[in-house]
């Protein structure tokens, strides 16, 4: 049975297709800067569908796709209910509270996050006994902060240089963030072989 596939598009993405590539599939499609989103490769058995990095976990879910590969950022914020099979080790980062260089935080009111993650912070923010009040955005999340339209911000750090050059700091780490292919639950029953090839290929490229 053919297997299909959700991939990010994007940064994430073309290290995916490298571990594809790695694992014997034909990822060459993939490469090119073509526009479209479908991919089918009938020898290895496999079709691919290019989706934006956020959406990944939503078409596994609905079962559109049967595995998908996710940031465990983006994976957490859909609370999509899908089966996580492994940690690919790759596009890792950490999810993180971080402010201006002299924040200190006032326990006296909510304090204001800007985010891309609201369900993230709103779970670390609930579990550490603190009332917030969440903006979401959809990038530069930097710059909030930077303008007193909040306190503090949720946001993914890699090297730290976005934080370094806007004179931000962190202040918490919340949970380190890896990529992870992922299943929808009933497909992982009625293509379980497929999938679990796809799975020991992974593994043994991934060192996992
Ligand atoms: C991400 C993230 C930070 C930055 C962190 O943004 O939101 O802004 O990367 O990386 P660093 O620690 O290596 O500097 P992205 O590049 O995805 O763009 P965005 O601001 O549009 O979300």
């Amino acid at each position: 049975m053919m297997v299909s596939i959700a991939l990010p598009k994007g940064r994430l993405g073309n290290k995916a297709y490298s571990i594809l590539q790695k694992c014997g599939y034909t990822v060459s499609e993939l490469m090119d800067d073509s526009r479209k989103l479908v991919f089918e490769n009938a020898e290895s058995g496999v079709r691919y569908f290019l989706v934006k990095p956020s959406d990944v976990a939503i078409y596994v879910e609905y079962g559109a796709a049967d595995v998908g590969v996710v940031g465990k950022d983006v994976l957490i914020e859909s609370g999509a209910d899908v089966y996580e099979l492994l940690d690919l080790g790759i596009g890792k980062c950490r999810m993180c509270v971080a402010a201006k260089e002299d924040y200190v935080e006032d326990t006296g009111r909510a304090t204001v996050v800007a985010t891309k993650f609201p369900r993230v912070a709103r779970d670390y923010f609930m579990a550490t006994n603190r009332e917030i009040e969440v903006i979401k955005l959809y990038g530069s999340i930097e710059l909030a902060p930077l303008l007193g339209m909040s306190d503090v911000i949720v946001d993914l750090v890699e090297t730290g240089t976005t934080l370094k050059e806007n004179r931000l700091k962190v202040t918490e780490e919340i949970f380190s963030v890896s990529a992870r292919l992922i299943a929808n639950k009933a497909a992982y029953k009625f293509k379980e072989n497929e999938i679990r090839e796809i799975v020991a290929r992974m593994k043994e490229v991934t060192g996992k």
